[in-house]
């Protein structure tokens, strides 16, 4: 079946984009606002895109026209977040900082979560996460309807102790930080429990296997 997306709506689409794009990985981030509130929330329009530089993007929404998210305004101002990863343990907990509080309200507090200052950054990291990346506003670009992808870049990178097998070699134990992705729908979500390894192939044995 085909969906033509220059006719749908735009819930139509996120509904095709969301069901089918899956699993996300979930930016659970922190930001501050000017006057230094604390702010967290999840994104799963979320993803690495570089390592020279090191990139990551966020596609931030607005709740309604003339009113973008707390997250997308306080980067729009301060230039600097924190982007925590999810894993199962925290699921819950993120699922409360996802509630569409006014920005009066700080949702680490309201989720029970523990921040704890960064080292490049103002905004804090959140201590029950497994991994945060400190970041700094490379650029947003802003698509409209008050839509902004946020691209950002890693200052710095916090790995629990316990998930790194050899810090100089940058060997981590991916399995053990049992991070969640996001599903379709408004609530469904995956473990990464469920790996297959495939070796690459390089092209001489690929050449040689079809000489054979
Ligand atoms: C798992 C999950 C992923 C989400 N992903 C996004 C997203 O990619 N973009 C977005 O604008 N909102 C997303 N949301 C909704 C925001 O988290 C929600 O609107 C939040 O209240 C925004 O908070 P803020 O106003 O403090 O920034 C997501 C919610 C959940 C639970």
């Amino acid at each position: 079946m085909e969906f033509d997306f220059t006719t749908l709506s735009a819930s139509q689409r996120y509904k095709l984009l969301v069901s089918t794009i899956v699993p996300r990985p979930i930016a659970w981030v922190v930001s501050l606002d000017a006057a230094g509130k604390l702010n967290a929330a999840p994104f799963s329009f979320f993803n690495a895109f570089s390592q020279d530089p090191p990139v990551v993007c966020i596609g931030i929404g607005g709740r309604h026209p003339g009113d973008v998210k707390d997250t997308g305004n306080n980067i729009r101002v301060t230039g600097e977040f924190v982007v925590n990863l999810v894993s199962f343990a925290n699921a819950e907990q993120m699922n409360i900082t996802a509630i569409e509080f006014g920005p009066e309200v700080d949702e680490l507090a309201e989720a029970g979560l523990t921040p704890i200052p960064s080292v490049r950054v103002k905004p804090p990291r959140i201590a029950e996460s497994p991994v945060s990346m400190e970041c700094e506003r490379l650029m947003t670009i802003e698509l409209g309807n008050e839509r902004a992808l946020v691209l950002g870049k890693v200052l710095l990178m916090h790995i629990r102790d316990d998930a790194v097998i050899d810090a100089a070699k940058c060997y981590i134990d991916t399995p053990k930080l049992d991070l969640i992705g996001r599903m379709h729908g408004r609530g469904f979500y995956t473990r990464t429990r469920d790996q297959f390894e495939m070796p690459r192939i390089p092209v001489e044995d690929w050449q040689l296997r079809n000489t054979d």
